[in-house]
């Protein structure tokens, strides 16, 4: 590949990288890079794909498209939800063609071979009689289920590069168990075609060095941000006295980044103080949606998850904002957020949808700009990698743990 006029290799490119430097170009739009990226780190990621109310009843399916893939997620017979490679055993056909729907079998369209929804082979016509259908079952891919988020992973079944679920789902139990989040509904889904790397998207949602400059309406309701820039002076005193607030409502505080940086998915969690007289995230700071499972409290904070480094979630006393980035190809990558009231949150009574999902659509529209024009400058022949600042610290770990993981 070339990067600045000179051909050099993948690994020459990872070791002269300069550390807290952005990336060389190749990184965000060869193809040679991405194939590797997806091979190499994107498969081997538990990826937030689904909510379990998007396939509620037995047999409901939707498709997770990721790169070259695409994932059945469905709802078996018994209730469980399981993945397969949307890959037909006989000649390789693409089988579900729907975005979403109802299937008592996974029939393929081109010779009709039919699976279960266990991705068992149970009907191949017209094959001879010593042809075994057991030998054929889908490909399946791993998926897990934590508070009702779906997530899966594409890693091979014997691929021991992947960091074990039960960490990410820890995350959540120490902090949303009382929001049941199982229960709760999606009361709007949006998605933003961003034309950038994946990784663009990434280090653009890690860092609030841009904050200030690119989200009036998100640093106007998030009281860190201009704590941040003004190093965060009184910050620590205000948020250990909205700790102290939050403890006596017996609600959990704290920040975890307790992982090794260097394992196959770094995860945490924070909780954090929104603004004073905020009780959510929103334009007038008053709430946008009934208080969601157990919760008998707005305590004012938010609590934000990663799940890896392509899987958020943002959590308030009323809602649940989801933050799922997919790579497709080199230069562009599919963002879907989905908000999450109660249940039985009725819209007009319980929650106004344009009150609701105002800061994190305002927000990710602003963002969704600043991605794609990054990209265009990357692509530029004068591109060449900058610092990282101070305040980009989480962007400059991430390209770290990237490069370490690209050249394992
Ligand atoms: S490719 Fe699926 S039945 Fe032939
Ligand atoms: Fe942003």
């Amino acid at each position: 590949m070339r990067a600045h006029g000179n051909t050099v290799s993948v690994e020459e490119l990872i070791v002269r990288q300069k550390p807290g430097f952005t990336l060389e170009q190749p990184f965000y739009r060869d193809a040679g890079i991405f194939r590797r990226d997806m091979a190499k780190i994107v498969s081997r990621l538990w990826l937030y794909v689904a909510h379990v109310s998007e396939i509620p009843e037995r047999g409901d399916f939707l498709l997770y498209r990721i790169g070259e893939e695409s994932i059945v997620v469905v709802r078996g017979r018994d209730g469980e939800i399981r993945a397969f490679f949307n890959v037909c055993r006989h000649r390789g056909s693409r089988i579900c063609l729907e975005e979403k729907g109802n299937v008592r079998t996974l029939t393929c369209p081109y010779h009709a071979w039919v699976y279960d929804l266990e991705g068992r082979l149970i009907g191949a016509r017209g094959m001879p009689d010593d042809f075994d259908g057991s030998e054929y079952p889908l490909h399946a891919c791993r998926a897990r289920v934590a508070h009702g988020l779906v997530f899966v992973c594409l890693a091979r079944p014997d691929d021991p590069d992947v960091a074990d679920f039960a960490g990410i789902a820890a995350d959540l139990d120490a902090f949303a168990g009382r929001h049941r989040l199982a229960e709760t509904r999606i009361a709007h889904r949006e998605v933003y075609p961003t034309h950038a790397n994946w990784k663009l998207v990434v280090d653009n949602f890690l860092e609030c060095y841009h904050c200030a400059p690119a989200h009036p309406e998100y640093t106007m309701v998030n009281a860190f941000v201009k704590a941040q820039d003004r190093g965060l002076d009184g910050y620590d005193e205000a948020t250990g006295a909205w700790e102290e607030k939050a403890r006596a409502l017996g609600h959990p505080v704290g920040t975890d980044y307790g992982e090794d940086p260097d394992s196959p998915q770094p995860h945490g969690y924070w909780r954090q103080p929104i603004r004073d007289g905020f009780v959510t995230l929103s334009q007038d700071g008053r709430p946008v949606a009934p208080l969601l499972g157990d919760l008998e409290h707005w305590d004012g904070g938010e609590t934000g998850f990663t799940f890896g480094p392509l899987s958020y979630a943002y959590l308030c006393s009323d809602h649940l904002c989801t933050f799922r980035f997919t790579p497709v190809t080199p230069e562009f990558s599919e963002v879907v957020l989905t908000w999450h009231v109660r249940a039985d949150a009725e819209e007009g009574g319980g929650y106004d949808l344009d009150r609701l999902k105002w800061m994190w659509d305002v927000t990710t529209v602003e963002d969704t700009r600043i991605i794609i024009d990054n990209q265009k400058g990357v692509n530029s022949a004068r591109y060449a990698p900058g610092p990282y600042a101070p305040l980009e610290g989480s962007s400059a770990a991430f390209a770290r743990w990237y490069l370490g993981r690209l050249a394992a």
